[in-house]
């Protein structure tokens, strides 16, 4: 972490406890349901700001174009504007000069660190990042629910994380301080337990689909498997957790799935299968068992 400039007149303070009013740019997934969420928990929204109009819940303030009209007035800015537009945000900001000493500005990027938003320290601002461990999908209304007791990854100037986590504490949400050097390694692993679960279940629904089950059906049968291996993991972590033929070590089962599959997903089923052998052998599955399955398995 970093130290930020000396605090200016119109401070973004946390004394007492207060949350400054903020301002939102990127009137996205992510974007729509933090005003919500913030608006919920007693936080002053002033408003977010896109590039163009769009439908957005009716409590939130939309402008578009131009620089933000709540800039002056924000006691901290939130970036919420995909990954790899957040060099160019920060380009417009600093060329505006509407960022001034004593804001804090903050993007929620997982992967990205606070110095994407170095240029603005010039003007006085402290930078950070507060990453919420939640999926914000198409309906913003459930953000608020959703970010209830999520953990909420910060790192940055010591100003901006103070009130980063003043705000996660504020949502209910748990928060963790992380260096900018692990930030990438730690969205990796939200991918796999987020986005990765969703592609997994994309994928199983296609196979039993495939196998003559309506999708409807399809769907209402794997949910209910999902939800009790989440709860098995969470109640006994995932080696204990585990079931299914490769913790039995069946090697005929493995075999037959691999010849039933197209080539993609019998190599999709070989990568997780060895991730899944790994965890086994530590739940006590033998060594010959296990070479068998890496064979079955393709290697
Ligand atoms: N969604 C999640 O579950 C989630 C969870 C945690 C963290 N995050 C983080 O939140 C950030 C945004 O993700 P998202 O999922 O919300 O993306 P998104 O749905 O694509 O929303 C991004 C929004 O930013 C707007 N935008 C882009 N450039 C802009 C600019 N210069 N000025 C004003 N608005 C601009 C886009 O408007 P246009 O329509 O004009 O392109 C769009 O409305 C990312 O850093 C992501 O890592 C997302």
């Amino acid at each position: 972490m970093t130290g930020s400039g000396r605090r200016g007149r119109r401070s973004a303070s946390t004394r007492g406890g207060g949350i400054p009013p903020v301002g939102i740019i990127g009137p996205g997934r992510a974007g729509l349901g933090l005003a919500l969420a913030l608006e919920r928990a007693g936080v002053r929204v002033l408003g977010v700001h896109g590039r163009r109009r769009k439908r957005v819940p009716a409590r939130i303030v939309l402008s578009v174009g131009g620089a933000a009209p709540w800039l002056e007035d924000a006691g901290i800015v939130f970036l919420a504007v995909r990954d790899e537009l957040l060099g160019a945000c920060v380009r417009e900001l600093h060329r505006s000069r509407s960022v001034r000493r004593g804001q804090v500005v903050l993007h929620l990027s997982g992967a990205v660190t606070a110095e994407v938003l170095a240029p603005l320290r010039a003007a006085g601002a402290a930078v950070g990042s507060i990453h919420p461990l939640m999926t914000v999908s198409a309906d913003p209304a459930h953000a608020a629910a959703h970010l209830r007791g999520a953990t909420f990854a910060l790192e940055g100037d010591v100003r901006a994380v103070r009130l980063a986590r003043a705000i996660a504490r504020r949502l209910g949400g748990v928060p963790i301080v992380l260096t900018a050097a692990v930030k990438a390694r730690y969205h990796a692993g939200a991918v796999f337990a987020s986005n990765y679960v969703v592609a997994l279940l994309a994928t199983a629904e296609d196979l039993l689909v495939g196998a003559g089950i309506g999708r409807r059906a399809a769907r209402a049968a794997l949910i209910p498997l999902a939800r009790a291996s989440l709860d098995n993991v969470a109640a006994a972590g995932p080696a204990r957790a585990l079931t299914g033929p490769i913790a039995r070590g069946d090697v005929g089962t493995v075999r037959r799935h691999r010849r039933e599959l197209p080539a993609d997903l019998a190599a999709l089923y070989s990568v997780l299968g060895r991730a899944t052998l790994r965890l086994a052998r530590t739940a006590g599955l033998g060594p010959g068992r296990a070479r068998a399955l890496l064979s079955a398995l393709g290697d």
